[in-house]
């Protein structure tokens, strides 16, 4: 959406993936201070977005939403107006039906009262959900928001959560900042890989302004191995996926910690360039050994190995696959391990990666000297 959002995919949180409705004002007060405190403010995280369940089960005798006189009593715009004065942004959540999906109300037919209300709290960014929607199409329930967000004059990132009905990537580019693909993830390694391969499919059509949205990170709720989560979040920075983590970061253990908060994977994700990088080799049993690559800026290439095998594998990346000329020198920079590793590989490399984990290195072309000029 040209609104002059989402240059970069969205970093935050959201509190969802381990909050669901147990919600209340201190937890998002305290989730901005942690994310501060952490050092995580700092590298990019500054979305701090309220899910479901922050409203009242009615609107007013006006027709306005109003938040939860027990678990939101001060109001959103205390709670907005305290997010800002930390640094961060607010986000708040709404539906493109009658009820939200946890049956409080949805904005559709209500959309100009609800973005003027949210402007008028100082919201900086939209969840709209797909529940209850009475059966009318997306495409004709998500734009009527994106016009009302833009009648307030108030700078309101928009994400589409219409969990890939009706291939978004096909018509949301001109609707929204990102919009989901699949359906939600949940804490488990089957889930997280089969949404990657189904968000993989759309990597054309994503670029600044408007992104793919394969779901909310996992990393840190309990349900995968590190290991799995360090190959979760390195496919999602890859993907150019929005990086709103689901876990409760006022309590992140160390090695959750180590995998949010790692610049280089980051950087990947908020590389300039915008591509999203996709799956480009997959063999062994089941397509298990891969390989995810994709340009970034500079002339150079992330190059992820993604073992979801059972086993450990040496997974080889050439230069054919990544579409690099089988004479290029590159330097290879492994960003798990923050090391060079070499500063003229050629034609191909390999690692031997474990079970369920993942490998991710930038390739940097060496200077062609040019002795004959
Ligand atoms: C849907 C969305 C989720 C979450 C819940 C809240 O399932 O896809 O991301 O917002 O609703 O009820």
């Amino acid at each position: 959406l040209n609104n002059g959002l989402a240059r970069t995919p969205q970093m935050g949180w959201n509190s969802w993936n381990f909050f669901a409705c147990n919600i209340n004002e201190t937890v998002i007060k305290e989730t901005a201070d942690a994310l501060v405190s952490s050092g995580l403010a700092d590298l990019g995280y500054i979305h701090v977005n309220i899910d479901d369940c922050w409203s009242n089960l009615l609107r007013d005798s006006k027709g306005q939403l109003v938040p939860h006189p027990e678990t939101f009593p001060s109001g959103i715009k205390l709670l907005a107006d305290y997010v800002h004065s930390k640094g961060l942004k607010l986000g708040i959540y709404s539906d493109a039906g009658v009820f939200t999906c946890q049956v409080r109300p949805g904005s559709l037919f209500h959309e100009k009262d609800d973005a003027d209300i949210f402007a008028s709290w100082g919201v900086d960014y939209l969840k709209y959900d797909n529940c209850f929607n009475l059966g009318i199409k997306p495409i004709e329930r998500y734009p009527p928001m994106r016009d009302a967000l833009n009648a307030t004059g108030r700078s309101i990132f928009y994400s589409l959560c219409e969990w890939g009905e009706d291939d978004p990537a096909l018509w949301a580019k001109e609707v929204g900042n990102s919009w989901r693909t699949t359906q939600d993830i949940n804490d488990t390694w089957a889930s997280m890989t089969t949404i990657a391969d189904l968000n993989n499919k759309w990597a054309a059509y994503a670029g600044p302004g408007g992104w793919n949205d394969p779901d909310m990170l996992e990393v840190g709720n309990g349900g995968m191995t590190y290991e799995e989560y360090r190959g979760h979040f390195s496919i999602w920075a890859l993907m150019k996926a929005p990086l709103l983590i689901g876990c409760d970061v006022r309590n992140m253990t160390a090695e959750t910690f180590e995998i949010l908060s790692n610049k280089e994977v980051i950087a990947v994700n908020q590389d300039p360039l915008g591509v999203q990088g996709r799956k480009i080799q997959a063999n062994g049993e089941d397509d298990c050994q891969q390989v995810w690559s994709g340009p970034l800026s500079g002339d150079r290439m992330v190059v992820a190995l993604w073992n979801r095998c059972a086993t450990p594998a040496t997974i080889t990346a050439t230069w054919d696959m990544i579409g690099l000329e089988s004479s290029l020198s590159v330097s290879v920079r492994d960003l798990w391990q923050h090391k060079d590793i070499t500063d003229n590989a050629s034609v191909s490399f390999e690692a031997q990666v474990d079970a369920h984990d993942c490998h991710m290195y930038i390739l940097t072309p060496q200077a062609v000297t040019r002795s004959d000029v």
